[in-house]
Order: structure tokens, then sequence, then C-alpha cells
């Protein structure tokens, strides 16, 4: 009888131990929040949000074509801060943060269309028409969040922090309730989840607005574009269901 209990156990432990291996990947690939994070394009608006990140807890690695001229930053933040090219960036990182002229993303996708692929890319560039030229037209008719997926085809993107200037952001994060609320849109679900915590992370509340498609209501030019609101302020403003 007794012999009999602990066969029993042992096996039900043998397909607890067997499960509990089974299901540990798709655990880490579904729910495992992004911890490292890449900051291609360091400049206002990206060292701004790495900043912020650092702060949080995160480890951020600011990405330069010229990351010498990143040392002063990266050595005031600390050990959670980090240094490299976009290329390590994109390696390193779980998600990249690009805020990089918009007339450098053709190049930019195609220079790294292999570590593009399946990457988290929560994008911020705005395209100007003095900066941008063309890009700025295609960005009109089509919408920026469809023209950002064209050019990073293969990334996971999700468009936020592109709405109001750095110096706004940095005025307002981390501020009490209401906290000011920052849009978000997306097609892959797990890039609009970590949009949503990084945007929380940083002392904001996060607006989840739709598809990829409707972050032309809040890019350049829009409605929806340098508000500086609460949440149910802009769900309002941009016909978000409360
Ligand atoms: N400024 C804002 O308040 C704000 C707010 C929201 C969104 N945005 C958008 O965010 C983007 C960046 O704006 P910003 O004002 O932060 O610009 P910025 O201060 O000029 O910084 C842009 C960074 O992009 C990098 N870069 C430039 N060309 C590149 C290329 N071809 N490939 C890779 N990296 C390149 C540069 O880094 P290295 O030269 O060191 O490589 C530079 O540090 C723009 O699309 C802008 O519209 C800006």
């Amino acid at each position: 009888m007794r012999f009999e209990f602990f066969r029993v156990r042992s096996w039900f432990l043998a397909l607890a131990v067997l499960t509990g291996c089974l299901a540990q990947p798709a655990l880490a690939q579904s729910e495992t929040p992004a911890k490292k994070i890449g900051i291609i394009g360091a400049g206002n608006i990206g060292s701004t949000f790495g900043t912020f990140w650092v702060k949080a807890g995160y480890d951020v690695l600011f990405a330069s074509r010229h990351p010498e001229e990143l040392k002063p930053l990266v050595e005031k933040l600390g050990p959670k801060a980090h240094l490299g090219t976009p290329a390590e960036a994109l390696t390193y990182a779980d998600a990249v943060f690009l805020a990089v002229p918009y007339k450098a993303y053709p190049e930019f996708g195609k220079e790294h269309a292999a570590a593009l692929k399946g990457k988290i890319v929560i994008d911020a560039g705005n395209a100007t028409a003095a900066r941008d030229g063309e890009l700025r037209a295609e960005v009109d008719q089509n919408g920026i969040g469809v023209t950002s997926q064209k050019y990073l085809p293969e990334a996971r993107i999700a468009r936020a922090f592109n709405a109001a200037n750095f110096k706004v952001f940095e005025k307002n994060t981390g501020r009490p309730a209401p906290r000011m609320a920052i849009p978000i849109a997306g097609d892959d679900p797990k890039a609009v989840e970590t949009a949503r915590t990084l945007v929380s992370d940083a002392g904001f509340d996060p607006v989840v607005v739709g598809a990829l498609d409707a972050a032309k209501k809040f890019q350049m030019g829009q409605p929806g574009f340098g508000l500086e609101l609460t949440a149910p302020e802009l769900k309002e403003k941009l016909g978000v269901a409360p």
C-alpha cells in the first residue's frame, strides 16, 4: 500500500516536472516583460526617455553612430546605463526605442533588416517636411504607423512617445495623479503591451488608441498631436472608449 502511494506520487511529480519544463518556453516568449531597452537615436527625445527608464530600474543601452559622444550621459546615469552602436542596441535589447530623423528610416530598415525581424520597436519618430522631405507627404497620405511598418517591415511596431516635445515630457514625468497621458497604437499585442508598460514606468498614463493605422490620429499635423491631457481627456479627444 505504502509502495503504491510512493509510486503514484512519483508519477505525479514526474508529470509536474515535465509539464513545467514544457510550459516554460511558452511563458518566457509570451509573458516576459522587456527589461533591456535600446535607445536608437539618443538625442533629445531618446535620451529623455532612456533616462526615465534607467531611473525606473531598466537596463538601457544608449546607441549612437558615435558612441563616445554619449559617454558623459551614460557615466552620469550609472551602472544601469550602457553604451553602444545601433546594431549593438538591436542585439542587446528586448525592445528598442527608435528616435532618429524620419528620413533615416528607409536606410535604417534596410541596413538592419535581419536584426529588426521580430524585434519590438517603440517608434517615436515624426516626419517633418523641412527635415524629412517627401516622406512627410507619404506619411500625410498613408498614415505614419503604416509608413513605419513599410520601411521596417518585419519589426513589431508600436507607435508611442511621438506626440509631444521632450520638454513637455520632462515637465510632466511622474507627476501626481492625474498623470499626463501618452497615446499608443500598434498591431502587435506584445509591442503594444511593452509600450504600455514603458509609458507607465516613465511616469505617464498609457492610452491605447487602436491598431497601427490609428497612429495617424496623433501624428504631427493632426488634432491628437501636441496635447498635454489626462487619460480620460485624451480618450475623449481621440474617440477611444472610456
Ligand atoms: N525632440 C522632440 O521633442 C521629439 C518628440 C517626439 C518625437 N520626436 C521625433 O524623434 C526623432 C528624434 O528627434 P530628436 O529631436 O530627439 O532628434 P535629435 O536630438 O537630433 O537626435 C536624433 C538622433 O538620431 C541619430 N541619428 C541621426 N541620423 C541617424 C541615422 N541615419 N541612423 C541612425 N541614427 C541617426 C543621431 O545620433 P548619432 O548621430 O549620435 O548616431 C541623433 O542623436 C525625430 O523623428 C523626431 O521627429 C522628437
